[in-house]
Parts: structure tokens; C-alpha cells; sequence
């Protein structure tokens, strides 16, 4: 079995993180459009276009048994057109707002994401659905996605960006009663420890990758502890050095027993879509 796994960046190794954790007998590709990070505050429309382009493209050339959209940004904008265009089925991360509904005690939620998760009509169906009954506290941050860029590529972490963002979680209003917190960007399970740290009492930060391992196994048909997960190959539309860096420095340590392995493992960017 072979997954392909999108992101605008590194975010999605947080989704390949927990399918190795889930221990699926899996091939991953992986796709970073690195050129168009952050997605956050491009506009809707060109990048449904493009998400949907670069996917069919790559799932064309490496023929996946399953496309993961790894993206939260991606996926509440593109989510239909991606699936209306490929032949195999699409498992997309969005953002967890249901199980951080079922989580708290206290009714008051946080969503963390990027400015344009926060805004989508998407999300906000997600909230009706399933946390009408809860206070949401919506902070939507570019800035930390690169903070997370940055650590991935073995850079200093921006302390100062992660204080603003809990500062937005947790000073204002309701904010003394906030017991969770759904981490509705892929790149932020990466920055969990800096979060936890920097947070003035310990709460739940709930993240979408071990249902989505959990889906990704159901899809394929893969029992969890059933083999490995192997990285195959890696494409970006960006900056070969910074994407590089990621996946060779703390990204190769960091997911060291996927790559051990990774006798296929190839980095080359996608053809096409304005690499550097
Ligand atoms: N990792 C992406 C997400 O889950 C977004 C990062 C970006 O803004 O590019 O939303």
C-alpha cells in the first residue's frame, strides 16, 4: 500500500509521525508546497486551484492507493474538488473540533489555526455540528506555522510568537475556564512541547493525527502494528535547501526509524509548479 501525503510544508510530518506510530505497513510519499507557504493567507479560490492541481499531479505520477491531504488550510477549501478528481479515496485532516467538544469539561474550547482555517465556512459548520454548546476561542496564526518551518529546519524557535499566540488563547475573555484546545493545523503538533510549555496550567491540546492513522488503516485496509511505515519519495515546489533541510536534519532524527528503512527515499522537486 502506498499514501500520498500533502502539505503546504512540513506540517504533514506531524500526520506521518502518527501513521508511524499506528505502525501501518505503508509506503509515504509526500508532497510540500513549499512555494506557496504559508497557506493561510493565500486567497480561497487560487489556492483550491492549485492544492487540486499539485495533488492530481503527483497522484498521476506515483499512483497511491490513498491521498491524505495533510493540510487543515487545504482540505476546508478544496476538500470536494481534490476528491472530484482523483480515482482513489481521499482522506483529508480537518480540523478537530469534535473530539475537543467531547473533551471539555468547562465548555470553553480553543481553536488554534491558520487566519484562514479560523474563517472558513467550513469550520464554522464543524462548530455548529459539534460545539454548538461550547464557547470557541478562535486564534488563527501564520506566524507560528513558520515558527515551525523554522525548528524543523534546526533553527531558533520564536518564543515570543508562541507567548503572543497562548497570550490570545488564554487572556481574554473565558479564557481562565479554556480546558482544550484543538490544534487545527498540522504544522502545531510539531511545536506541542514549546505550547505545553509556554501555557499558564496544563490542558488538553488535541490533535488530528491518530484519527486519521485510524481512518488511513480502516481505507486500506491495514490493521494497526501490522508492519511499517517507509518514507518513499519526497516532492516540493519551493526552496530545495530549506525543504532538504527539514527532512535531513531534525526531520530525518526526529522520524529516524521511518527513514532507517528508506532504501527508496528520493527529494526532488515537482516539475511544473514554479520550484526554486
Ligand atoms: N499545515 C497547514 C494546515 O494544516 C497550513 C500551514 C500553512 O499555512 O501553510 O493548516
Amino acid at each position: 500500500m502506498r499514501a500520498l501525503l500533502f502539505d503546504s510544508g512540513v506540517g504533514g510530518l506531524s500526520i506521518l509521525g502518527a501513521l508511524a506510530r499506528a505502525e501501518l505497513d505503508l509506503t509515504c510519499d509526500f508532497v510540500a508546497d513549499s512555494a506557496w507557504l504559508p497557506y493561510g493567507d493565500k486567497p480561497a479560490a487560487a489556492l483550491s486551484a492549485r492544492v487540486t492541481a499539485i495533488v492530481q499531479a503527483a497522484a498521476q505520477a506515483w499512483e497511491p492507493s490513498v491521498v491524505i491531504l495533510a493540510c487543515n488550510t487545504a482540505s476546508t477549501i478544496a476538500l470536494d474538488a481534490v476528491r472530484a478528481v482523483l480515482p482513489m479515496p481521499v482522506v483529508v485532516v480537518v480540523p478537530p473540533i469534535k473530539p475537543a467538544a467531547e473533551r471539555t469539561r468547562s465548555g470553553v474550547i480553543g481553536l488554534l489555526a491558520t487566519p484562514a482555517t479560523i474563517a472558513r465556512p467550513f469550520t464554522q459548520g464543524l462548530i455548529d455540528q459539534f460545539a454548538a454548546h461550547c464557547r470557541v476561542i478562535r486564534v488563527g496564526s501564520a506566524e507560528l506555522v513558520q515558527v515551525v518551518e523554522a525548528k524543523l529546519r534546526g533553527a531558533a524557535i520564536d518564543h515570543g510568537v508562541v507567548g503572543a499566540v497562548i497570550a490570545r488563547l488564554f487572556d481574554g475573555p473565558d479564557g481562565e475556564k479554556l480546558d482544550a484546545v484543538a490544534l487545527a493545523c498540522t504544522h502545531f503538533p510539531l511545536l506541542r512541547d514549546e505550547l505545553e510549555a509556554a501555557a499558564p496550567r496544563p490542558i488538553a491540546w488535541i490533535d488530528s493525527g491518530d484519527a486519521i492513522a485510524r481512518r488511513v488503516g480502516v481505507v486500506c485496509a491495514l490493521a494497526s502494528h501490522s508492519g511499517a511505515v517507509r518514507l518513499g519519495r519526497v516532492g516540493f515546489t519551493g526552496n530545495a535547501a530549506a525543504i532538504r533541510a527539514a527532512f535531513g536534519a531534525v526531520g530525518f532524527q526526529t522520524f529516524a526509524p521511518i527513514l532507517e528503512d528508506a532504501a527508496g527515499f528520493r527529494i526532488a522537486p515537482m516539475a511544473g509548479f514554479g520550484a526554486a
